[in-house]
């Protein structure tokens, strides 16, 4: 273990950690000293990605939950918790793409989507929050979305989802200022992972998620996808004690999208 270990001693919850951004973060934090809660919906992920940082000599366990039910969320929170003996570190990176439709929109999808891209987040930081205080400090980090900075023709539902949740992150960086825990969020471009064509692929066929994903890359300067480890690099940033002046932003880490 050297001292230029990010997370050395950390103990860090990541959920959404079984696939992704997650799992990339799972396995960065852990290989930068943080011992790691890996909660998911997917049980044979979940394990997977443990097995995961457990053969590169990391520290993990799997917490399998369905974060869109609120009383899951304080449950895992908890149960990683009793088992890390307190929280340092939480990435709330759970969501999904939700409805496209604005007419018409099925409210259960509505729901659905708010569940998880809103409620479990805040549920999930509320939970954690005495931990940090308890701690003397902490960093919380939200994953909103370039959706979440500027509109979104494609998905008004998860764009106003995630400018929902930069207004929690900005909120929440006030209120717990007091109490050493800096609260951030993450707003990724086009990322390479399994949402991303399940994201452009809603209402369309798949010449349909192909030209959508096509559009997206096109408006990205540095002219691809990015791919999860250069999106999980952002969160250790945010997370870690090197970013110990950084509280309520929203970090795009986009390659140039909302740039333009
Ligand atoms: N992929 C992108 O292009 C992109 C861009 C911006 C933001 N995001 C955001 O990133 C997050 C998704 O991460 P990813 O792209 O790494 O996705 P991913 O598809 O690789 O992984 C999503 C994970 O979430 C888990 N999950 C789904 N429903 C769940 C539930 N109810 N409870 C607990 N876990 C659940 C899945 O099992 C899976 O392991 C979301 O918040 C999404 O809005 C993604």
């Amino acid at each position: 273990m050297s001292s230029a270990m990010r997370m050395q001693g950390k103990r860090a919850i990541v959920t959404a950690g079984a696939s992704g951004m997650g799992r990339a973060g799972c396995m960065l934090f852990a290989q930068q000293g943080a011992t790691v809660a890996v909660v998911d919906l997917h049980a044979g992920r979940t394990a997977a990605v443990v097995a995961e940082v457990t053969a590169a000599g990391g520290r993990a366990r799997g917490f399998v939950a369905d974060l869109s039910t609120p009383e899951e969320c304080r449950r895992v929170i908890a149960e990683a918790a009793t088992w890390l003996g307190g929280i340092d570190v939480l990435w709330a990176h759970a969501g999904s793409p939700g409805p496209v439709a604005v007419e018409g929109i099925d409210v259960g999808e509505l729901n659905a989507a708010v569940a998880l891209n809103l409620t479990s987040a805040l549920l999930c930081a509320g939970e954690a929050a005495p931990h940090m205080r308890q701690a003397g400090g902490g960093a919380l980090l939200f994953t909103s979305s370039v959706a979440g900075l500027v509109g979104s023709t494609f998905s008004p539902v998860y764009s106003a989802l995630k400018f929902g949740l930069v207004g929690f992150t900005q909120s929440l960086a006030q209120r717990f200022a007091a109490d050493g825990i800096r609260v951030n969020a993450v707003c990724p471009g086009p990322v390479d992972t399994p949402m991303l064509p399940a994201f452009m692929g809603r209402n369309v066929d798949a010449a349909g998620q192909a030209a959508n994903q096509a559009r997206i890359v096109a408006a990205v300067p540095l002219g691809r996808l990015a791919r999860p480890e250069e999106v999980a690099h952002a969160a250790l940033w945010l997370l870690s004690d090197d970013a110990s002046y950084v509280t309520g932003v929203a970090l795009p880490v986009d390659g140039g999208y909302v740039a333009r």
